[in-house]
């Protein structure tokens, strides 16, 4: 089956989502879970149920992202990955990076892209008047937020949303999308998934 590498920032509510997944016939297994942050949740979860951890802390490299990737791409080596998914990971990732891992790099964005690249995203929703949100899996290209849809989950958004709410329902669509999608795409299936 395909080996998986999940990178986390955060709590890891999505890399949780589809570690629970990849079990049984599905065709990945997750390989490593790797953070920049040795305190996200993310991490701590991975470590109790026996899933490899690797965190690179991005701060002793300071602007020099390429030193910082280099040692990822050093951690990652041991595992012989086929996918990777970014699951809240923070730190964007340069072409140097990305390129090598094009076609094979996946990432859930918490909006209806290519509405809302980048931060903000509920608060931008709700400044545009949008009647309608969500989230989106994508191929990673060295663009940042860009590259082809995956997968994307819809929601209404409703008077009295504000950012916090939205951002609580868009998170259960995300946990819904993230596991269908890289179960398709483990399988080799690209065509667009809507939920
Ligand atoms: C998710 O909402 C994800 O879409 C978002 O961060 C959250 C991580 O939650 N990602 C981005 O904003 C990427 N720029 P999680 O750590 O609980 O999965």
């Amino acid at each position: 089956s395909k080996r998986v590498g999940i990178f986390v920032s955060g709590g890891g509510s999505n890399m949780r989502a589809l570690v629970e997944d990849m079990q049984g016939d599905h065709p990945a297994r997750p390989s490593v879970v790797l953070s920049n942050n040795e305190r996200a949740g993310g991490i701590a979860w991975a470590r109790t149920q026996g899933i490899a951890t690797e965190v690179i802390d991005h701060r002793p490299y300071g602007a020099d992202r390429a030193s910082f990737e280099a040692a990822i791409t050093d951690a990652l080596a041991p595992y012989d990955l086929d996918i990777i998914c970014l699951a809240g990971f923070m730190r964007v990732l340069t072409g140097g990076f990305v390129a090598p891992w094009q076609g094979r790099m996946l990432n859930i964005h918490p909006s209806l892209l290519p509405k809302y690249k980048g931060l903000n995203t509920h608060a931008r929703a709700l400044d545009a008047g949008d009647t309608e949100h969500g989230c989106t899996v994508h191929l990673v290209t060295p663009a940042l937020d860009d590259g082809p849809i995956l997968g994307q989950a819809r929601i209404a958004i409703e008077p009295g949303d504000t950012p916090q709410t939205l951002a609580a329902r868009v998170l259960v669509q995300e946990h819904r999308l993230y596991p269908a999608t890289l179960r398709r795409f483990a399988a080799g299936n690209t065509t667009p998934l809507t939920l």
